[in-house]
């Protein structure tokens, strides 16, 4: 795990050039102990032999396999990287395949592997690879685009990832964009708000918004399905987040008519990295649509998290290139593209 975690935190800098994305090692662990929901099979590449007694230094290349158990039991997601020092020597192909087998044995047919790139390629560039959805260039040149064809994988999606570095220039931006969506939404709404666990009262609300979620989102041509949420399961999440030193602030939209939740939007914080924050799902349900709840919330949650959190300067954020109205939402309030995340798909034989 400190292995594990050391690699990622240097490969976090090189590609961003900074480490909010990576995992320390307890809390790689802490997630580990949690399969509940979804199993996790970790591997690392070390130098050969083994080290007698397990060596972080050792560890030249990770790669995790997640496995869902519940919606998506054809699925496998896989996150592989090798130590820059140690590339080109076959370490990665050995992980991918490794993580291949670990996905076939367990029954999983189809494999979604990511990539990240701290810049998308200039829209004039005709050798771009583009995903069918025509959003989110890729270069062709890139070591991870090169490394996934080669092991026969098919570029579904592109996501943009965006940071909104805080205070504000502006800071009555929040609170105006959030007096606008308020006059749009009326009064049909009431905004709850709850951080680290769900009122138990609502708990079955929220784990049906999150079903919702799972397939809310645009999933371009990945083989995805809906994935199952219930009490149990938001329970089991909220005791990983607060056992790997993790909670979240949200924000959720009761139809006061019916007295259904009908949107939310949720932040994951880490209680020991004070700057910097995850701005998690935001789902409106259809039916709710175009009354600009999705303004309301993330500017209502927003104003919760900073002054829950008063210290937080960055709060990172991916969405599919072409989820539109999200990202206007998102570039309404300031969040910057700072990447691509490509998702590439390949079904085993
Ligand atoms: C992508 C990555 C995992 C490859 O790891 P690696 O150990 O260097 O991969 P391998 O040595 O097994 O390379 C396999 C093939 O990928 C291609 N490839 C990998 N890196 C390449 C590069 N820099 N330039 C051109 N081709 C490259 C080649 O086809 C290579 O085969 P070859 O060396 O016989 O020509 C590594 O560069 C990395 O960790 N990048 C950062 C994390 C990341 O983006 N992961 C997502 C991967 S989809």
């Amino acid at each position: 795990m400190r292995g594990a975690s050391r690699l990622s935190t240097e490969i976090e800098r090189l590609t961003w050039g900074h480490a909010d994305l990576a995992y320390p090692a307890d809390m790689l662990l802490g997630v580990l102990r949690n399969q509940a929901h979804t199993t996790r099979v970790p591997m690392v590449a070390t130098v050969s032999p083994a080290p007698a007694q397990p060596d972080a230094d050792a560890v030249r290349g990770v790669v995790q396999v997640n496995l869902d158990r519940a919606g998506n039991t054809h699925l496998a997601a896989v996150s592989v990287s090798v130590d820059p020092a140690y590339r080109r020597q076959g370490i990665g192909s050995a992980l991918l395949v490794a993580a291949e087998e670990a996905a076939a044995e367990r029954g999983r047919t189809t494999v979604i592997l990511d990539s990240a790139h701290n810049r998308e390629v200039s829209a004039d560039d005709p050798r771009a690879l583009v995903p069918p959805t025509g959003s989110g260039r890729i270069s062709p040149d890139d070591p991870a685009a090169i490394f996934a064809l080669s092991h026969g994988y098919t570029l579904e999606q592109g996501e943009r990832y965006s940071i909104l570095h805080l205070p504000l220039e502006d800071p009555e931006l929040v609170d105006r964009l959030h007096a606008e969506a308020a006059a749009a939404a009326g009064d049909a709404y009431r905004i709850l708000t709850w951080t680290d666990r769900c009122p138990d009262e609502l708990v079955d609300q929220y784990a049906a918004l999150a079903t919702r979620m799972s397939t809310a989102i645009p999933v371009a041509g990945l083989d995805v399905v809906e994935d199952p949420w219930d009490a149990a399961r938001v329970r089991d999440h909220e005791r990983t987040l607060a056992e790997t030193g993790r909670g979240y602030v949200l924000c959720a939209a009761e139809h006061v008519a019916t007295g259904e939740l009908v949107a939310y939007t949720e932040i994951v914080v880490a209680v020991d990295y004070p700057e910097m924050t995850f701005q998690d799902d935001t789902l409106v349900l259809t039916g709710h649509r175009g009354h600009r709840l999705g303004m309301l919330l993330k500017t209502a949650n927003l104003n919760s998290l900073l002054r829950l959190r008063p210290g937080t300067r960055r709060i990172h954020t991916w969405n599919a290139e072409e989820n539109e109205h999200m990202l206007a939402i998102n570039v309404a309030l300031g969040f910057r593209p700072t990447g691509v995340v490509g998702l590439w798909q390949k079904k085993l034989d």
